[in-house]
């Protein structure tokens, strides 16, 4: 049974701390522990618990945590893993708030029981896990360095979550040497309990948080780290690095901490429909974070480059292309905004390039321009080093162009290549926040990472599409399936069910007689396929039974007849059910449609082109449900090949409507009918707008009865 949970509020504010397992010899962690949360600053009580006594630098030692005479809101525990329970249940008795567990030992290494019974104990008088095998928890709201990482965190807009506690060390000092202040970092460890969709929500409204990065290696409850991550990101840029991407990545990963890693191409599907940006490296999701916490989010698309070189300013046109950013390309109003600064020799289309023997005072002038400019939203510079430049006074322009562009509400970023007097330029600027590159591509990426969150914000707020569909029509095919205990549909009843979904099929009956198959290929209308139904005769091909492409009546007359004689033939005692009338579908663009039961996320979509060629072509969106209308049409504008839905080569467009139709009839009818684990329409065959689609063939499997 749980009782209530403390508010997260004392994970990040604890008024008071205790050290279970802290200790007076230095070089253990809970000597580390003590000795940080002493030097931080931190203004609330300390207790350090051990069963020896006496004082561990300076402050007097309860010998077990039931003794100490005030509150706890946080207790840290650094005890060997056989002693983490005992202790964890005099914490229940003292009614502690949070526990963070630094000890290894637990589901990593597989001991998931005692795990489990921790938490149980845990839940059970109120208090909540952090961990274990975690590395502590830095907050600057309350000046408290609770981690055996490093002495002194910059305080700062940036929160870390991470996973692996090693790499979170790491990051503490790496935050340091990149200056990036940080708001908190706290390590998630084994996820036993608190993880990061619960750290998320309090950080969405925390007032120092201005950007949030995770470091993650799986993910526990997927739909709900999904619903969270959708509001964190609408308020808050938030930053993912996931490992787990290779193959062998996703082994080292489970076996890390015990957590498997999710398939990565969904993974990677859901953080962009939730507005997360997902970087390859730390450096990147650094730069990002850090240049996120500080930028004010544009109010428009257009940018400009200003440089003093074409070549860089080349590699910066490409690197926009990459990281999608979008150049400001009105020609006249270019010239007019920066024709008195450039050279004749230079050029005002963007890259606006103010040539070599640009001066300080010509950079300033061409980007207060900019600055200036209302329709410029954001401004790239770039300078290559030159002797005309006076370097000395680079640090003091970049700090000045760097006020005037915020004082506009704009970002500006700057890129500076050159030698060691530009480097020491570079680590000046950066110290004191300003976005400073030494490299044209993490300043164009940092950018683009604004941009994919400035997208994001505009987005249309989602509201969930259903379709209405025949779902105990639905439930009765199933039903009838599980009863003969098969966990997949036969062809007849994938039929019955996307009749009773909506999904459009190609139109068939099955007839008894030649004249009811006359009757139903003119119903159908010419031209139709003729196709042998008998339980005995499986490779109907093989046995003549299948008739293509038949024009008329005469045709179908004659092909009927063929049949039913080639039938007899190929097997004398085959049982004949009778014969399938079924429209002749002309040639489309092949698609796949999905929906399954993803392991990590739940419920998903999928849509891809290629049909049966979907293997190779590997040009797939997935996406996870609930999904508004619009998140589902931005799949299928994801994909490469998507042209080929709006027709190329004077081709007419395709009825993408009735794709997004199909996908939400299915996003309904997995969401609707919890037995059915996968759906897939191979090939859906699209036409041309107002033509409609056709699943050709549907396959529907079920979860073991
Ligand atoms: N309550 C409080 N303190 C207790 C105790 C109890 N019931 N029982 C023992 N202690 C004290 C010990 O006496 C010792 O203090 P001392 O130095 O004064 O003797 C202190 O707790 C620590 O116990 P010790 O046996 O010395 O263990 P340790 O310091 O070598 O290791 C851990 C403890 C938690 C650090 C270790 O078990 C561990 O898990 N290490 C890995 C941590 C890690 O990497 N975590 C993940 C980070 S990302």
């Amino acid at each position: 049974m749980s009782a209530e949970v403390p508010e997260i509020k004392y994970l990040f504010r604890p008024r008071s701390v205790a050290v279970v397992g802290a200790s007076g010899t230095p070089g253990k962690i809970g000597y580390s522990l003590m000795s940080n949360i002493l030097s931080s600053g931190y203004e609330g009580e300390v207790y350090p618990i051990n069963p020896k006594g006496g004082e561990i630098l300076g402050r007097p030692v309860y010998k077990s945590i039931e003794d100490v005479p005030g509150e706890v809101d946080i207790a840290l525990i650094a005890v060997p893993a056989s002693l983490v329970k005992s202790v964890v249940q005099s914490c229940a008795r003292k009614k502690v708030r949070f526990l963070p567990i630094i000890t290894s030992g637990f589901s990593e290494v597989g001991n998931i029981q005692e795990e489990r019974e921790i938490v149980e104990i845990a839940r059970s008088a109120g208090m909540r896990i952090i961990g274990p095998n975690m590395f502590g928890i830095f907050t600057a709201a309350a000046s408290l360095n609770a981690t055996f990482g490093p002495r002194d965190i910059m305080p700062g807009g940036v929160a870390i979550i991470t996973q692996s506690g090693a790499l979170g060390i790491a990051m503490i000092g790496k935050s340091a040497v990149e200056h990036v202040g940080l708001s908190t970092i706290i390590s998630v460890g084994n996820k036993s309990d608190i993880d990061e969709a619960d750290l998320l929500e309090y950080l969405a409204e925390d007032g120092l948080t201005r950007a949030i990065l995770i470091y993650m290696e799986g993910v526990h409850d997927g739909p709900r780290l999904l619903s969270v991550l959708k509001h964190v990101t609408r308020v808050k840029p938030v930053v993912v690095i996931k490992s787990g991407r290779s193959k062998r990545g996703a082994m080292a990963a489970a076996s890390h901490t015990g957590s498997l890693a999710g398939s990565d191409e969904v993974f990677d599907a859901v953080m962009r429909q939730a507005g997360v940006l997902r970087a390859d490296s730390i450096q990147d999701a650094f730069e990002w974070s850090k240049f996120l916490a500080s930028a004010p989010l544009p109010q428009g698309r257009n940018t400009v480059i200003v440089t003093n070189g074409g070549g860089v300013g080349v590699l910066a046109t490409d690197a926009c292309e990459r990281f999608g950013v979008k150049l400001y390309d009105d020609a006249q109003r270019l010239h007019e905004i920066f024709d008195e600064m450039t050279p004749s020799f230079g050029s005002t289309k963007n890259p606006i390039d103010i040539t070599g023997q640009a001066s300080a005072d010509d950079y300033v002038a061409a980007l207060k321009a900019a600055a200036e400019a209302e329709e410029i939203h954001a401004a790239l510079a770039l300078y290559c080093e030159t002797a005309v430049f006076d370097v000395n006074s680079m640090e003091q322009m970049i700090e000045r162009m760097d006020a005037e562009f915020r004082s506009h509400g704009k970002p500006v970023l700057f890129a500076l290549l050159g030698g060691e007097k530009i480097e020491t330029c570079i680590a000046g600027l950066r110290a004191k926040g300003v976005a400073v590159f030494g490299d044209v591509y993490s300043c164009v990426g940092s950018l683009g990472a604004l941009y994919r969150q400035y997208e994001f914000r505009r987005r249309p707020p989602a509201e969930v599409e259903t379709a209405s569909i025949d779902v105990s029509a639905c439930e009765a095919v199933i039903a009838n399936a599980l009863s003969e205990g098969r966990n997949f549909l036969l062809a007849h009843e994938g039929r019955a069910l996307m009749e009773a979904t909506g999904v459009p099929m190609p139109k068939s009956r099955v007839v008894r007689s030649i004249g009811e198959a006359v009757e139903a290929a003119e119903e159908i209308g010419y031209p139709v396929v003729l196709k042998i139904v008998s339980r005995d005769i499986l490779h109907k091909s093989d046995a003549g039974g299948v008739a293509l492409d038949l024009e008329n009546k005469g045709e179908v007359l004659d092909a009927y007849q063929a049949i039913i004689h080639n039938a007899k033939r190929y097997k004398p005692d085959a049982r004949i059910d009778g014969v399938e009338v079924a429209e002749m579908l002309k040639p489309g663009l092949e698609t796949i449609v999905g929906a399954r039961i993803d392991r990590t996320f739940g419920p998903t979509l999928m849509f891809g082109l290629g049909g049966i060629y979907v293997e190779v072509m590997k040009d797939v969106a997935f996406r996870a449900l609930p999904l508004s209308r619009w998140e589902v049409m931005s799949m299928l504008q994801e994909i490469r090949t998507y042209p080929l839905l709006l027709g190329v080569r004077g081709e007419d467009p395709k009825d993408i409507d009735l794709v997004v139709d199909t996908l939400i009839r299915l996003g309904t009818l997995l969401l609707s009918c919890k037995e059915i684990s996968d759906i897939e329409i191979n090939p859906l065959v699209v036409y041309e707008k107002g033509e409609g689609v056709r699943s050709v063939d549907v396959r529907v499997l079920l979860h073991n009865a």
